[in-house]
C-alpha cells in the first residue's frame, strides 16, 4: 500500500566525493614522472654483457641484472598504481532519506527480510557471541513479523540450539525493551557493556527498575548458557525442555548427522508474542545434513541451505547475511538498506546493498591497520562509482532473486509490487509438516544436478566465494550500492595480533589470486558484462598478490647493491633524480594527507606503512606460494604455527600497541631477515661512507642510503621485538638466530664476491 505523498523525492541521494581535483592533478604530475623515470631507465641502462670470462664482464653482468630486475619492478608498480587510480579516480557517497520511506509507505508493505547467520564451530564461535548477534538483528527497528532469522549451524552443536532456545525467550523481553527505550547498539552484551548506568536520569525510577532488571534477566541468561558450554555438553534437565534435543540422539559426529531442522519461533503462530503482546520475528535453527563421503563446501554450502530453507518458511526477497562474530550496531540498518531496494527510479536495478565491516578492540593508532579505514572511506566508495562494492561476505542485504541467479531486465522490474512478494507462506501447514518439507532442501543430495554453488546462490570452490558471487552477480546486469551510516551498521572483533592479522590478508589475497586465474576472471568473464572501470577494481584486489615479488626486489636488493658499490638510481646532483624523489615521497606525502583527510592520525599512518610492507613481502608472498602449491595438488600444509601465549598478557600488549611476534613463524623470519639486512647495510654505509667523507661516492648512493634509511626505521618494532623486548611477544630466538644467518650471508656475498 503505498501512500500518495511525496511521490518523486527520491529515497536516497548520490554525492560525489571531495578533492577530486587535487586527485587527479596529482596523478598526472606523477604519470608524467613515471614516464621520465622509464626514460631513464632505458637510457642508462648498463651495457650488455658480452659472453666473456673476464672480471670486468662479470661485474658488468651483476649491475645489468640488478639494473633489468629494478626496472621490471618499477613497471609492475606503476601498472598496480593505474588500478589504484581506477579506482580512487570517482568517488560517491550515499545517504538515504528513511524519513521518506515512512511517510510513503505503509510498514504493512514493507518487504520482508530474512536473515542469515552463518556459525561453523561452537568451540571457537562462543554460543553467547552467536546469541548477541542473532539478538541484535531480531531487534531491528521493523515490523517484527516481516523479519525471520536462520542459524545456519555448520557445528552442528546441541548447544548452539540451546543457546537459541533461551535467545528465544530473552528476546520476548529483550525486544520490548529496545523499542520503549531506543536502545543502540540493540547487542545485550555491547549495550550493558557500555551503558553501565540506567540510560536517562530524567526517567522515572520504574525506568531504572526496568533496566536493571533486564540487565539481570541477560545476566542470568548468559551464566545458563555458559556453563553447558564450558561442560561441553547439555544437562538431562535441558534435555527435557525442548522436543528438538532429540535430534542429537541420531548424530554421531559433527561431520556425520542428519538435517536438524527447528523452528524455535513461528511467526506464523499467533502466540508468538513478546511481552508487550507485538509479534516477534520468526527463528530458526538449521544444521543441514553432514555424511563424510559429501564435499559441504564450507560457509558458502551453509549458506545455500539456509538461503533454500528459508525459500520454503518466510522466503522473504530480501535476504541479509551477517557472520555471527560481529553484531548490528544500528538497528536502522534495515530501513537503511530497503530505501536502496524500493526507490521508484533506480531500486529496480540493485542487487544488494553492502555496508562496511566496522571493528571494537581497536587501538588508538590502529597497530595492525585493521579499521581499513582507507577502504571504507576511499576504495569502496570508488568500486561503488564504478557500478557497485564487491560483496564481502557479510552486512550484506540482497535481493533474494539476484542472489538466486536471476538476470536483471530492465521491464521486468519496472513498478514492482514487494507486497506480492511477500506472503509465500504455507499458511495451512502445521510446523512439523513444514520443518518435514524443509529438511529434504537442506540435504548432502539436493544440489546434485542443479546450479546451486554455480549460477545460484553463493559459489562454490574458492576461499573469496563471496566476491566472486558479488562480481557474478553484477555481471547479470545488476547494480550494488555502498553505504556507511554515520553510526556503523555492523561491528565487529578485529585481529589482535600481528600473525593473525597477516593469515588473514594471505587467505584474503590467495582467494584473489584464484578469483583472477578461474572462470570468472574479472578480465575475462566480466568483458562487455560490467563497465571496464570496475573490471580494473576488481584487478586491483585480483592481482595484488605479485606486488610481494616487486617489494621485496625492493627492500633487499638495492641495500645489497650498495654494499657491492652498484649504483642503481640517479646521483643526487643529476636533475634525472628528480622523478624519483617525486614519485617516492610525493606518494607517501599523499597517503599522509589522504588519511588525516579521512580522520586519521599521523602515528596511524605510520603504522599503516609499516602494515603495507610487512602485509606484503609475508602474506602476498605466501599468498602466491599457496596457490602454486594447490596446482600441484598440495593443499594443506599447515605453514603456521600460531602462538599459545597467556592471552592477557598479549591483550594488555594490544592495548599498549606493542606489536606481538611471539610465534614461530615464517612470515615472521622473512621480516627479521629483511629488517636485520637492512641494518647491517645501513650500519655498513655510514661508516664507509659518512665517517670516511667520501661525499663524492654519496652523492651516486644517496637514493640507496635514503631507502635504506627509511626501511630501518620502519623496521624499528622488529629490531625491539628481535634485541631489546623481554615480554612474551618478542621475536623467539628460534626466529632471530637464523634471521641473522640469513641476513648476514647475503651481505658477504655482495661485499666479497
Ligand atoms: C575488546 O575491548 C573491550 C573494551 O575495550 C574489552 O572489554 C574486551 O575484553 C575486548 N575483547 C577482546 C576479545 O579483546
Ligand atoms: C556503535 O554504535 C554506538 C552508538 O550506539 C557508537 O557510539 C559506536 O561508535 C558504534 N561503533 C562503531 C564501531 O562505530
Amino acid at each position: 500500500m503505498r501512500k500518495a505523498k511525496s511521490e518523486h523525492l527520491p529515497l536516497f541521494e548520490t554525492k560525489s566525493g571531495k578533492g577530486l581535483i587535487p586527485f587527479r592533478l596529482f596523478v598526472a604530475s606523477t604519470l608524467a614522472s613515471i614516464c621520465f623515470i622509464f626514460v631513464y631507465r632505458v637510457r642508462f641502462m648498463p651495457a650488455v654483457p658480452l659472453l666473456g670470462n673476464n672480471e670486468l664482464e662479470a661485474d658488468l653482468g651483476v649491475r645489468w641484472t640488478a639494473w633489468i630486475g629494478l626496472f621490471l619492478a618499477e613497471i609492475w608498480f606503476s601498472f598496480h598504481w593505474l588500478l589504484v587510480v581506477a579506482l580512487k579516480w570517482k568517488r560517491i557517497y550515499r545517504t538515504t532519506h528513511k524519513q521518506r520511506l515512512s511517510l510513503r509507505y505503509d510498514e504493512a508493505a514493507f518487504p520482508g527480510i530474512d536473515i542469515i547467520v552463518c556459525t561453523a564451530d561452537a568451540k571457537i564461535e562462543p554460543p553467547i557471541m552467536v546469541v548477541n548477534t542473532i539478538l541484535s538483528v531480531m531487534a531491528y527497528d521493523y515490523p517484527s513479523d516481516k523479519l525471520s532469522v536462520y542459524l545456519s549451524d555448520d557445528g552442528g552443536s546441541d548447544l548452539m540450539f540451546y543457546a537459541m532456545l533461551e535467545a528465544s525467550r530473552f528476546s520476548e523481553q529483550w525486544i520490548p525493551f529496545c523499542r520503549k527505550f531506543k536502545v543502540e547498539p540493540r547487542s545485550p552484551e555491547a549495550f550493558f557493556d557500555r551503558a553501565s548506568e540506567p540510560i536517562d536520569d530524567h526517567h522515572s525510577s520504574m525506568a531504572n527498575q526496568y533496566w536493571t532488571s533486564i540487565k539481570k534477566l541477560y545476566e542470568e541468561m548468559k551464566a545458563r548458557i555458559e556453563s553447558p558450554t564450558k561442560l561441553g555438553r547439555i544437562s538431562e534437565e535441558i534435555h527435557k525442555q525442548h522436543k528438538g534435543f532429540r535430534e542429537w540422539n541420531f548424530v554421531s559426529s559433527r561431520s556425520d548427522h542428519q538435517t536438524i531442522l527447528q523452528i524455535i519461533i513461528d511467526g506464523r503462530d499467533a502466540k508468538a508474542l513478546d511481552t508487550e503482546g507485538q509479534p516477534l520475528p520468526t527463528l530458526v535453527y538449521l544444521a543441514r545434513e553432514k555424511r563424510p563421503q559429501y564435499n559441504h563446501n564450507f560457509k558458502a554450502g551453509s549458506m545455500n541451505a539456509a538461503i533454500r530453507v528459508s525459500s520454503r518458511i518466510s522466503n522473504a526477497p530480501i535476504i541479509l547475511n551477517v557472520d555471527c562474530d560481529m553484531y548490528s550496531n544500528n538497528s536502522e540498518s534495515a530501513r537503511d538498506a530497503i530505501c536502496f531496494f524500493l526507490d521508484e527510479d533506480k531500486g529496480h536495478e540493485i542487487g544488494f546493498v553492502q555496508f562496511p565491516q566496522a571493528f571494537e578492540n581497536l587501538t588508538d593508532n590502529d597497530i595492525y591497520s585493521t579499521s581499513m579505514r582507507l577502504v571504507t572511506e576511499v576504495e569502496l566508495p570508488g568500486v561503488d562509482s564504478n557500478g557497485g562494492p564487491c560483496y564481502i561476505g557479510t552486512g550484506c542485504f540482497h535481493r533474494r532473486e539476484s542472489l538466486c541467479g536471476k538476470k536483471y531486465s530492465s521491464n521486468a522490474c519496472q513498478g514492482e509490487d514487494w507486497t506480492s512478494k511477500n506472503d509465500v507462506k504455507i499458511e495451512e501447514e502445521s510446523v512439523d509438516e513444514v520443518e518435514e518439507t524443509c529438511k529434504v532442501v537442506a540435504s548432502c543430495t539436493y544440489e546434485e544436478n542443479t546450479e546451486w554453488g554455480k549460477e545460484m546462490g553463493v559459489k562454490y570452490g574458492c576461499a573469496v566465494e563471496d566476491v566472486i558471487t558479488g562480481f557474478a552477480i553484477q555481471c547479470r546486469g545488476w547494480k550494488s550500492v555502498f553505504i556507511k551510516p554515520e553510526r556503523a551498521g555492523f561491528v565487529g572483533l578485529a585481529p589482535t595480533k600481528l600473525l593473525q592479522s597477516l593469515i588473514q590478508q594471505e587467505r584474503w589475497l590467495g582467494g584473489q589470486v584464484q578469483f583472477f586465474f578461474s572462470k570468472y576472471c574479472p578480465i575475462l568473464y566480466g568483458y562487455k558484462k560490467v563497465s571496464f572501470g570496475l573490471q580494473l577494481c576488481y584487478c586491483h584486489y585480483a592481482l595484488g598478490a605479485p606486488n610481494s615479488l616487486a617489494l621485496l626486489y625492493f627492500v633487499a636488493v638495492p641495500s645489497l647493491c650498495l654494499l657491492k658499490g652498484i649504483s642503481l638510481f640517479p646521483k643526487l646532483s643529476n636533475p634525472w633524480v628528480i622523478p624519483f624523489v617525486y614519485v617516492f615521497f610525493g606518494n607517501l606525502i599523499y597517503s599522509l594527507v589522504e588519511r588525516l583527510c579521512c580522520g586519521g592520525t599521523c602515528l596511524e599512518w605510520l603504522n599503516a606503512q609499516r602494515n603495507w610492507l610487512f602485509g606484503r613481502i609475508t602474506s602476498y608472498l605466501f599468498a602466491i606460494l599457496d596457490n602454486i602449491l594447490r596446482v600441484f595438488g598440495i593443499t594443506k600444509w599447515s605453514f603456521i604455527v600460531t602462538s599459545k601465549v597467556a592471552d592477557e598478557d598479549a591483550s594488555e600488549r594490544y592495548k599498549q600497541e606493542l606489536m606481538e611476534f611471539g610465534a614461530t613463524s615464517p612470515m615472521f623470519t622473512i621480516l627479521a631477515t629483511i629488517a636485520l639486512l637492512n641494518a647491517f647495510v645501513l650500519v655498513w654505509a655510514v661508516k664507509r661512507f659518512i665517517l670516511e667523507e667520501q661525499s663524492l661516492v654519496i652523492d651516486s648512493f644517496a637514493l640507496q642510503i635514503i631507502l635504506c634509511g627509511l626501511l630501518v626505521f620502519i623496521n624499528l618494532p622488529v629490531y625491539q621485538a628481535l634485541f631489546l623486548r623481554k615480554d612474551k611477544g618478542r621475536m623467539p630466538s628460534s626466529i632471530t638466530y637464523p634471521s641473522i644467518a640469513y641476513a648476514l650471508a647475503p651481505c658477504f656475498i655482495a661485499l666479497y664476491y
